[in-house]
């Protein structure tokens, strides 16, 4: 709706009408838009005429919001599917306390309005009952002590409040109003509270806040108030917290474009003070002398005009005296039910059965039901839809938490890691595992170096097998030379010197005489031994691998170092970097090297030994002139 319609709507709906039905000279007529009350006896169509204005209402005002309060047991308006949540203002006032509590004891307070001042000194009921109650329990207990009668009137008004307030003090009502566009019902009918005069003080309670709220709030201008059971809130016997806020309502609510429709079965329980400004009136049948009396009564003070007893006894289901005391109007008129054509209207209204009607108020709340069961549809499918949201934001949060437990379990792994680690490093100090370590490296060097010796103990002591044959060949006489293994150390080298010794010895101690040892046998023997030797030399120079050599080249050049520096060297590494040396480096340079007669290695540090080891191992087969040129000659291998 456009905005100029809405305001031409604003200023015009005074003057526009809400079709009601046909009079008896088959007029259309229609209801201003009012104050307005409805009063019939049971069954005679209220509901179903007001929910048939209400429609008509709402197709005519869309941007009119209603509100039912719904407070029969029976609910009248549960078809509309639009309920809201009960709201609730606080009345603490002792005059409203008192008000409250009378429909709950269905007595007069006044006994006990002393009291009542004296204990609401607090903002909510819920507060002024618990302290009530803690007075209560302490004088029971002997903390304080309280007069009898005092007290008395202190459980009396403990018993009554602790009732009401476990009512209110629940999570689907709030302290706001919350209005949807076209209609809302508030549901008061309570079927679960089975005490009726707690049900109807809580009613109250929540008629009052409604009431007050819709007034104080400009939000709810254009709004129309449904209020059926108008005894309850507006009792003639007996005060309640409705009656001065309905009071009001009905006096200020109309210039704020706030309307009230009021309805009940009867006009004698209701206290007509408030209603004094309601100048519409519906009145349909009553068959009870005082009823009847009370309707016309109430009718005729409003338009001067008469309205016969008759006529109200008389009137048929659906016919209503339709009373306009502003524009001084008295007809009877029958009301159209929704969805009913205007012809079987008219037929009724003059004088036809209204069950004439009954086909097309079937369908109507048929009709009705079924809106009710497709909004259903579409409640569930908001549900779901609701549900299905939850569901997303829960799964997010789980990921989310998930994460979160992910990260943190790998903080805390890492954490023990580190800290285990920390341990490992304490222990390993404690204990100087390091140290052990490097015992160990060590120690398998040695064991590698021990490999070595015995591997080279083994290749002497096939050599002197060796000798020993070519000794058998040169002299065969000498059976008894042999050298038994057992007797030989396991030693890297072994000197010609102790070879001649032990020869000399054998030979000695043979049994045949041997005069043709004499003859050049020491020259020819040192001549094999020099050449075996050298030989093999020669042949573990060539076999050295590539990097013993380029360290042999370097040892050669330098002719002495550490075993650190000359792994620096080799793996060009900086001189000065320390660090553990492999075990290979053993295997493949220091060692092969230390073989082939070309390093000595002591402790640590090498020096170039070839000249002195030749010296030393074949000073007896060697020439002066061999130990320069043979050094030299091996030395040449290694290029
Ligand atoms: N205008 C009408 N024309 C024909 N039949 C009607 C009309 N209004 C109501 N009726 C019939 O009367 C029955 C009762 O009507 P309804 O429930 O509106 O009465 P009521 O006045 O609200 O009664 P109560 O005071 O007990 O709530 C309806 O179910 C319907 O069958
Ligand atoms: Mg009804």
């Amino acid at each position: 709706m456009s905005q100029d319609l809405t305001e031409y709507r604003k200023d015009e709906y005074k003057k526009v009408k809400i079709p009601f039905g046909f009079n008896e000279q088959l007029q259309k007529v229609s209801l201003s838009l009012f104050h307005t009350f409805f009063v019939a006896m049971t069954g005679h169509g209220k509901t179903l005429g007001m929910k048939s204005l209400l429609l008509r209402f709402r197709e005519l005002f869309p941007d009119w919001k209603v509100l039912i309060i719904d407070s029969k047991d029976k609910r009248d308006y549960a078809d509309l599917n639009a309920d809201i949540p009960l709201c609730f203002v606080e009345a603490t006032d002792p005059l409203d306390l008192k008000n409250l509590m009378e429909p709950i004891v269905g007595a007069k307070m006044m006994y006990y309005f002393d009291k009542i001042i004296e204990e609401a000194t607090f903002d909510t009921l819920g507060e002024i009952q618990r302290n009530i109650h803690k007075k209560v329990v302490d004088a029971d207990e002997g903390r304080i002590k309280i007069h009898g009668k005092e007290l008395g009137k202190l459980r009396v008004l403990d018993f009554t409040l602790a009732k009401l307030v476990a009512l209110i003090e629940k999570p689907n009502i709030i302290s706001e109003l919350k209005l949807q566009d076209g209609f809302n019902v508030m549901p008061v009918s309570l079927p679960d509270v089975k005490n009726p005069n707690l049900k109807r003080a809580f009613q109250q309670l929540i008629a009052r806040s409604t009431l007050l709220l819709l007034l104080s709030n400009p939000l709810y201008e254009r709004t129309l108030l449904v209020l059926d059971e108008n005894h309850k809130w507006n009792p003639q016997r007996y005060s309640s917290i409705c009656k001065q806020p309905l009071s009001e309502f009905i006096s200020e609510g109309r210039s704020q474009d706030k309307i009230v429709w009021l309805s009940d079965q009867a006009l004698t329980k209701i206290d007509k003070e408030a209603l004094k400004n309601v100048k519409i009136w519906i009145v349909g049948q009553q068959m009870e002398d005082n009823e009847i009396e009370d309707a016309r009564n109430t009718v005729n003070s409003i338009t001067d005009l008469s309205v016969t007893n008759k006529e109200i006894k008389t009137l048929k289901i659906g016919n209503f005296i339709l009373v306009d005391g502003l524009h001084r109007t008295v007809e009877k008129v029958y009301l159209q039910p929704y969805g009913t054509p205007d012809e079987i209207t008219q037929q009724i209204a003059k004088g036809a059965d209204p069950e004439l009607a009954e086909p097309y108020i079937r369908e109507f709340e048929y009709k009705l039901r079924k809106s009710m069961e497709v909004d259903e549809d579409l409640v569930y499918k908001e549900i779901c839809e609701k549900l299905r949201r939850e569901r997303e934001e829960m799964l997010d949060t789980i990921k989310d938490l998930k994460e979160n437990f992910e990260k943190r379990v790998k903080e805390v792994r890492e954490k023990a890691f580190q800290e285990a680690m920390a341990k490992v490093e304490e222990i390993k100090k404690e204990w100087k595992i390091e140290e052990y370590q490097i015992t160990i490296v060590e120690l398998k060097d040695k064991c590698a170096n021990l490999e070595t010796i015995v591997k080279k103990a083994q290749e002497d002591l096939a050599v002197l097998d060796e000798i020993k044959q070519v000794m058998g060949k040169l002299f065969p006489t000498v059976q008894a030379v042999s050298v038994p293994t057992e007797a030989m150390p396991i030693m890297p080298s072994i000197t010609v010197a102790e070879v001649d010794e032990r020869i000399t010895q054998r030979l000695s101690s043979g049994p045949s005489p041997v005069t043709m040892v004499t003859v050049d046998v020491d020259q020819r023997i040192k001549e094999l031994v020099k050449n075996e030797i050298i030989n093999r030399i020669v042949t573990k120079i060539r076999a050295l691998p590539e990097s013993a050599k380029k360290a042999a080249w370097w040892l050669h050049e330098k002719r002495q170092a550490n075993i650190r520096a000359l792994y620096n060297y080799m793996f060009d590494r900086p001189p000065d970097e320390t660090g553990r040396i492999p075990g290979t480096f053993y295997m493949n340079v220091v060692n092969p090297l230390q073989d082939a007669w070309l390093i000595v290695n002591e402790g640590g540090n090498i020096h170039w030994s070839l000249q002195e080891k030749l010296q030393a191992e074949l000073k007896e087969v060697l020439t002066n002139s061999d130990l320069e040129k043979v050094p030299k000659y091996l030395a040449s291998l290694l290029l």
